[in-house]
């Protein structure tokens, strides 16, 4: 390989199958992202057998299509990148024996990608951010604060010790009936609804540093929903409502807390603009996008959110960072194994807390 231009980017650690192919000059040349919402919703959430056997039947589909939408043949692709973990054993499994078999049948590289990582690098993808920046990832599966130094250097600010922000959404969600996912169905319901009416907590606000907590927050919906059926043998529309925008609200205060400590404590001397980079499917919540955009106005910095679809789960964040870590010197070799466990920050104190894809963070 003289020079390393093209990389397939391959993703399988939750409930997308993802594949894409992307320049190193930042070209997107495809980006295909399989979805599996409709295989969970009846189990509120994500049933790791079937996003497993899923992937398994659809990650050839996703890389042909991939192909044909960049009109690339596959012996253009200079390197092969795919999410080794963290995530759902099952689906990080399927992708590295994928990339594994492929590598091997092209005479390519192929390099094993931390899902992270991914999130992490997207806004230098999309924004050509420099380093260092701070990187707010709000997901389903992942809530952290990190510095990210450099293409495998990054220092974990502060997450959380629980559920996700995601992950509170659609819990909540269930409990008030809206469906799966939940995000933009709370989201909805909220627009009507009075969010003072119920003193929900803001967790962890009464502690130092970046941590945060969503579980409690979830528990105290609960507690107010039961009381109400209790107390008029149902729920009214009006009270959803209430009860979505109370809980919306409280999710923003604590992460535009949390942000503003965030930037605070990024001393980054010499850099010549202070980036917040958001990502994962909770910033696309219109009141929490803005809060957070807010909070970083004021503390100086520059907010970059990357287009939704490559904030949420896909593939070309994976060739990406593959690319940026290939030419660092990164290397995997056919000894490459999926982890469930994988910190970014891998010196931080381990978190207690989960998310929909397991502990990991
Ligand atoms: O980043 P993502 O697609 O997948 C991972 O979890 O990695 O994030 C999905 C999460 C889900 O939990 C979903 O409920 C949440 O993002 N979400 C939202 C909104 N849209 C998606 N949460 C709040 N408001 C939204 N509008
Ligand atoms: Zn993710």
């Amino acid at each position: 390989m003289s020079e390393l231009r093209l990389c397939l980017g391959l993703e399988s650690s939750c409930d997308e199958t993802a594949a894409a192919i992307v320049g190193a000059d930042r070209s997107i040349l495809s980006s295909v992202v399989y979805g599996q919402a409709d295989l969970h919703e009846a189990y509120g959430g994500v049933v790791p057998e079937i996003a497993a056997r899923a992937h398994a039947e659809r990650l050839d589909i996703c890389v042909a299509e991939a192909l044909r939408e960049a009109g690339v043949a596959k012996e253009e692709i200079d390197l092969i990148a795919v999410t080794a973990g963290p995530g759902l054993i099952g689906g990080v499994m399927s992708g590295v024996v994928f990339a594994k078999a492929l590598a091997v049948s092209l005479d390519r590289p192929m390099l094993g990608v931390n899902h992270l990582a991914g999130h992490a690098l997207t806004p230098r993808l999309t924004d050509g951010v420099g380093y260092p920046y701070i990187l707010l990832l709000v997901s389903g599966g992942h809530c952290q604060f990190l510095a990210v130094m450099g293409p495998d250097s990054f220092v974990r600010i502060g997450g959380t010790i629980d559920d996700a922000p995601g992950e509170a959404f659609d819990k909540t969600a269930k409990l008030l009936g809206l469906g799966y996912p939940g995000g933009p169905l709370i989201e909805k319901a909220a627009v009507d609804g009075d969010a003072g009416r119920f003193a929900f907590p803001r967790p962890l606000l009464d502690r130092p540093g970046c941590d945060m907590s969503f579980s409690g927050l979830k528990t105290a919906v609960r507690r107010a929903r039961d009381e109400l059926v209790a107390e008029q043998g149902g729920l009214w529309r009006k009270v959803v409502a209430d009860l979505a925008a109370g809980f919306q609200t409280a999710v923003a205060d604590v992460l535009a807390e949390k942000t503003r400590r965030a930037c605070e404590m990024f001393l980054a001397p010499g850099v010549k603009e202070k980036v917040l980079a958001i990502a994962g499917g909770v910033a696309a919540n219109k009141e929490i996008g803005a809060r957070l955009a807010e909070v970083a106005a004021e503390q100086g910095f520059r907010a970059v959110l990357p287009p939704l679809r490559l904030c949420t789960d896909n593939a070309a964040m994976i060739a990406w960072a593959g690319l940026e870590q290939y030419k660092a010197g990164a290397r995997s070799d056919m000894g490459l194994v999926a982890r469930p466990r994988w910190p970014l920050d891998e010196d931080a104190a381990p978190l207690i807390g989960s998310g929909k894809k397991g502990a990991k963070a």
